[in-house]
């Protein structure tokens, strides 16, 4: 059994760029070796998904290991025991900790309780308030199969500048994208993450750059890719009638993407809400790969949990 401290990916940055290139080649690559046979892979969900769950439950089963999902309820999180308690318990029976969770610092307790444990237990992010590293992972894999490349790409997201955007944000400047965020005011990104993706283009050496502008339109201008996500995320429900009503303007549609590159490629993580971030049209029209995209969320979990077990 290994020594080494286990890696934890809670946010894409908790990658290096040559590591993050490292895993959408494992990603990419054949299903071949085992790395998680006789062991377990506990993913903890405190909101819904039908994604997320069956990706990473098929990619622990690609690896050779055995997926136990749990909802939170079953383990009560803070209300039947401790988050600490519940990870230290989970973590003596399984490699793996993936978890959805309402509360991004969940996620760092989690780590935390599983420090001083003798043998790795890795914790992957499921969807987080603050990240989505997972499906940035299978966005990038999906832009590069639509192109053959990442480095200069133009990119632009188009509505609330949440945890999906953020993800791909970073990784995008990681991996040398030119990315382009409309969002109106109050759903922009903050200064800590244009600051962070400064950094993280810099530490890359890719040339990566981040352009937030408050109109879709200059958004969209030429961009190869057109990427949004839902107005209404998982936990803002009682937000829902002024997230619906600020975010109108911020609509990928029939006009949005004729203002795009020829051959633009339209991309959601999905769940979609037709009629509101994106029209039907949109979303069924030749120019989508929102469901190649869906299908990646599981080529892009084997490869995070081959690179996360195979470096400690
Ligand atoms: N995109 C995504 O995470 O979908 P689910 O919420 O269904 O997992
Ligand atoms: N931003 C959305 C993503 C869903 C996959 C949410 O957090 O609900």
């Amino acid at each position: 059994m290994s020594t080494t401290p286990a890696r934890h990916v809670l946010k894409i940055s908790d990658l290096a760029s040559d590591e993050l290139a490292g895993v959408l080649a494992l990603a990419s690559a054949p299903i071949a070796a085992t790395p998680l046979a006789n062991q377990g892979a506990a993913l903890v969900f405190e909101h819904p998904s039908a994604r997320t769950r069956n990706a990473a439950e098929m990619a622990v089963v690609q690896l050779g290991g055995h997926p136990i999902t749990i909802r939170a309820e079953e383990v009560g999180l803070d209300r039947r025991e401790t988050v600490e308690d519940v990870a230290r318990t989970l973590g003596s029976y399984h490699r793996v900790i993936g978890a959805r969770v309402a509360r991004h610092h969940t996620l760092e307790r989690m780590v935390a309780a599983l420090s001083a444990r003798p043998h790795p237990v890795s914790v992957v992010n499921l969807l987080s308030d603050v990240e989505h590293p997972s499906q940035a992972l299978a966005d990038l894999l999906t832009i590069a199969q639509c192109f053959g490349s990442l480095a200069g790409r133009s990119v632009a997201y188009v509505g609330d500048a949440n945890n999906v955007c953020r993800s791909l944000v970073d990784a995008a400047v990681m991996t040398g994208v030119e990315m382009r965020v409309a969002a109106p005011e109050g759903y922009q990104l903050g200064p800590d993450d244009l600051e962070r993706a400064v950094r993280l283009s810099r530490e890359a050496g890719l040339g990566g750059t981040l352009r937030q502008v408050a109109s879709p339109e200059e958004a969209a201008e030429g961009a190869e890719v057109l990427y949004t996500d839902v107005w209404v995320s998982m936990g803002q429900e009682h937000e829902a009638a002024q997230r619906r009503s600020d975010l109108a303007p911020y609509q990928i549609n029939e006009a949005l993407i004729a203002r795009a590159a020829p051959g633009v490629v339209v991309l959601h993580c999905l769940p979609a809400h037709r009629g509101e971030e994106i029209t039907e049209g949109a979303l069924e029209g030749a120019n989508s790969r929102i469901f190649e995209q869906a299908e990646n969320r599981m080529h892009a979990l084997r490869g995070l949990l081959a690179f996360l077990v195979g470096s400690s």
